[in-house]
């Protein structure tokens, strides 16, 4: 372990006098699993590829859970595998009740599940109710229906403006750049209506003022519950429903109000009728029990609103992202956490953490950027200035503990207990990411943190796929972040994120409490109390001392020395 355990001796601090601002769960939090876990997002194209053609599968994910037991998750989110075209890595379904042949069939995902449970690991699927692709044989069906027909109703089917219906119904543009609407060609060949799409123009959104949309997903819940698993992330949980009339929008296309437009809710973002939907949802859920999760993918500002979607009758958890988004500064980050677990508290759900996932650039990635990124929000390129690799792992190990050691819920991203960085030098030509196509390249997407993972440095493809052959390149030197060589290495990030999940557990630091160390509140180091365990991370440019403490982990070695923690790294210590 990167842990070298050992007495600091130095000004002593008494504990009891902490104030938590987060109390420790009741009996009642503590027997429910949803809020404390580890949850590892596995990205399946990426994960391991057993059949080697290249795309990662489900049998690659019932062969390597082993691993994911070692290293100590509780549960697994899988990323889509559903039938798709993959122009949006798998979030543009074709069939919501099925397994894409790449991915393997529906005995083997059976088997993922029934090995996960082996294991003692639950399993969460994707669901994506806000569009499906344009292959899904509804929206094949709306199309060959035409105007005014109940199959267009399932989708967001208007007509043009202007004379000739040649411009579209509104301003809304798509996610991914670009107009939201595409115009369609009618059965009899003229040039016809607009369905929408928030995001690529394969990817129609459906009609969420249609109860027929709302049996749908109904049935889709169940198929899913009746095969085992433990809940759904929902994808663009904010969207589903548009305000009527659909007006135009003059905020910016992520539903962020303007100074013009301050507060403003956007017409396609959080509007009040989705909780009614999540509220049905939860029914159905608890039907199965009451350990079936759902978890939402909601981009609503500030957390005050955010927590709306998360009271007893709707979600059990949502993404914090204003977490994943916080700089380097101990300061913002002291915020963030507070104000997140004072708004998540006030509705009692549990606060969830996260630091990388399959849409932003991986957390060693960004925090190895000094000053603001070039090109902010999607992936940095060759052209852009690189990331100070090392750096990036240094503060990424520190800030990942820092996240292990924080109550509630931990989202991992597949790799980053690697420490893995993105592929930001990965050639144009090989991009997927629609937002690259749709942007005339201006946004390079989300492509360099969607690599096939390295699992073994001696083999092919540094061990992903037998054939050698994968759907993304890999970066010059992968093979030295895999897995096998990380194992047996104690000061390997695999080594610090096992110990942690194993001290975390150990101390049901999840279900715990929070409490600010004061005496390093005016400085640049992050410093808080969780059970009997001070976490800290320094996040300035001088040392800082430890108090009288026994060091249980370090964030890697050297964080420590001559009784204080350098700068960029981070500690968990036990009090004396
Ligand atoms: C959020 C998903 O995480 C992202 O990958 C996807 O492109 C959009 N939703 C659209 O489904």
């Amino acid at each position: 372990m990167s842990a070298l355990p050992s007495d600091i001796q130095s000004d002593p601090v008494a504990p009891a006098e902490l104030t938590a601002i987060h109390p420790a769960d009741t009996a009642e939090g503590v027997a429910q699993w949803w809020r404390s876990s580890v949850i590892y997002q596995v990205y399946p194209r990426s994960f391991r590829d057993f059949d080697g053609d290249g795309n990662g599968d489900l049998a690659g994910v019932a062969a390597e859970l082993d691993q994911l037991a070692e290293l100590g998750v509780d549960a697994v989110w899988l990323s889509p595998f559903y039938p798709s075209p993959q122009r949006d890595g798998g979030y543009d379904v074709s069939d919501y009740c099925d397994v894409d042949p790449i991915f393997g069939t529906l005995n083997t995902f059976d088997h993922v599940v029934e090995r996960a449970r082996e294991l003692g690991i639950r399993v969460i699927v994707d669901l994506v109710p806000n569009h499906c692709s344009e292959e899904h044989s509804l929206f094949r069906a709306a199309l060959a229906a035409g105007p005014g027909s109940p199959e267009r109703a399932l989708f967001v089917f208007r007509d043009g403006k202007g004379a000739d219906g040649a411009e579209p119904p509104n301003n809304w543009q798509s996610h991914f750049g670009g107009p939201a609407w595409t115009r369609v060609v009618e059965p009899d060949g003229t040039p016809g209506q607009w369905y929408l799409h928030l995001f690529d123009s394969s990817q129609p959104d459906f009609n969420w003022d249609n109860p027929a949309v709302h049996e749908e997903f109904e049935r889709i819940l169940r198929f899913w519950l009746d095969r085992g698993v433990a809940g759904f992330r929902v994808d663009v949980a904010h969207s589903l429903v548009k305000k009527d009339g659909l007006p135009d929008w003059h905020g910016r296309p992520d539903g962020v109000g303007t100074e013009d437009y301050p507060g403003h809710l956007a017409p396609m973002f959080g509007q009040p009728a989705l909780h009614d939907i999540y509220r049905r949802w939860r029914e159905v859920l608890a039907e199965y029990g009451e350990d079936r999760v759902l978890c939402a993918e909601a981009s609503i500002d500030p957390l005050d609103r955010l927590v709306n979607w998360v009271r007893p009758d709707q979600m059990h958890q949502t993404f914090n992202f204003a977490f994943l988004s916080c700089p380097w500064d101990a300061a913002k980050y002291r915020t963030v956490i507070e104000e997140s677990l004072r708004a998540f508290d006030s509705v009692g759900a549990p606060t969830t953490w996260v630091l990388s996932n399959h849409d932003v650039p991986r957390h060693a990635t960004r925090l190895g950027v000094e000053g603001v990124p070039a090109r902010p929000g999607d992936g940095l390129g060759p052209e852009d200035q690189q990331p100070n690799l090392q750096l990036g792992q240094v503060r990424a190990r520190a800030a990942s503990l820092m996240m292990l050691g924080l109550p509630g819920v931990v989202y991992l991203y597949q790799g980053e207990e690697l420490g893995l960085p993105d592929h930001t030098m990965m050639p144009h030509s090989f991009r997927q990411d629609p937002t690259y196509r749709r942007t005339a390249g201006a946004r390079l997407g989300r492509d360099g943190s969607r690599v096939p993972l390295p699992w073994n440095s001696a083999a092919a493809a540094a061990g992903f796929s037998r054939s050698g052959t994968t759907w993304l390149p890999q970066p010059a030197g992968w093979d030295e972040f895999a897995r096998d060589r990380q194992r047996h290495d104690a000061s390997s990030t695999l080594s610090l994120y096992t110990a942690a999940l194993e001290l975390r557990r150990k101390k049901d630091l999840g279900h715990g409490s929070l409490s600010w160390l004061s005496d390093y509140d005016d400085t640049a180091c992050l410093a808080f109390v969780n059970r009997d365990v001070l976490v800290m991370v320094n996040m300035g440019d001088t040392d800082v001392r430890l108090p009288r403490s026994e060091v249980l982990l370090t964030s890697a070695a050297g964080a420590v020395a001559d009784g204080c923690l350098r700068p960029g790294h981070g500690v968990w210590v036990r009090l004396m």
